[in-house]
């Protein structure tokens, strides 16, 4: 018998009111590995994520989760599953502490402060700085280091490299290449087709709510006429 797939969507339908956005959306994420989610701007990214988190129902098909089928719970039922997601805005909180946003949660078997500290060096120097006082990358990283302490057995990541300059790109990129080597499974939606392609096991690409191609990063590569038509690249 083989291994189910950790995350599995099957023939997804989401709607937003009468919308209809995500159409027989198939996915599988298996364990270990990182799967990549792109397409441009409005192509349902984010939405396939929302509803794997429960944050929007799926109207039609299955959501599993490590054999388990999960369509219709609700968004804590699918965190304390071990999903953690981390979202395009990043959710930072201005009034918190870097050290109080990585001590709010008290999962037992979630990094301790001491290794995200190390992991994060930049946050370590910052462990006092309110949530305003971050920038773009900081709050990034901190939104990262914050899903670590929920000990996820997947992390989702939406647009993680979005607004960063190349240099943080490049931090961002260690970091998660830390995280899959060190066997975490991870769902990443990205615009950045090179970040996505370097990390990435596998990589969906998504057209107007459809997935439109999926298979190995140097696949894709070859592939110009699915790169021109669906990433614009
Ligand atoms: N809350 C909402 N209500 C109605 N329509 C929405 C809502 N959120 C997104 N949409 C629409 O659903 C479609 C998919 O949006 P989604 O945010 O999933 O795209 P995306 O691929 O993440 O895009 P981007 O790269 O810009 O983040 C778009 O047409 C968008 O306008
Ligand atoms: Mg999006």
């Amino acid at each position: 018998m083989s291994t189910p797939s950790l995350l599995a969507l099957d023939a997804v339908d989401a709607f937003y009111d009468r919308s209809h956005v995500l159409q027989a959306l198939s996915m599988e994420v298996e364990s270990g590995t990182v799967v990549a989610l792109l397409g441009r701007n409005g192509a349902g990214k984010t939405t396939t994520l929302k509803t794997v988190m429960g944050i929007v129902p799926v109207r039609a098909g299955r959501l599993r989760f490590d054999g388990a089928d999960v369509t219709g719970l609700p968004t804590h039922r699918i965190a304390r599953l071990g999903i953690a997601y981390v979202p395009e805005d990043r959710g930072i909180f201005a009034s918190l502490t870097v050290h109080e946003h990585l001590t709010l949660a008290n999962v037992p078997d979630g990094w301790p402060l001491g290794r995200i500290y190390e992991a994060f060096p930049r946050l370590a120097e910052r462990r006092d700085h309110r949530g305003t006082q971050l920038s773009g990358g900081e709050q990034q990283m901190l939104s990262i280091a914050r899903a670590l302490t929920l000990a996820p057995r997947l992390l989702i990541l939406d647009e993680p490299t979005e607004g960063l300059a190349p240099v943080i790109v490049e931090e961002i990129a260690a970091i998660a290449g830390r995280l899959k080597t060190e066997g975490l499974t991870m769902l990443l939606v990205e615009q950045n087709y090179p970040f996505a392609a370097r990390i990435a096991d596998r990589v969906y690409v998504l057209g107007k709510g459809r997935i439109r191609w999926h298979g190995a990063p140097a696949a894709l590569d070859a592939d110009e006429e699915v790169k021109h038509t669906w990433l614009g690249i």
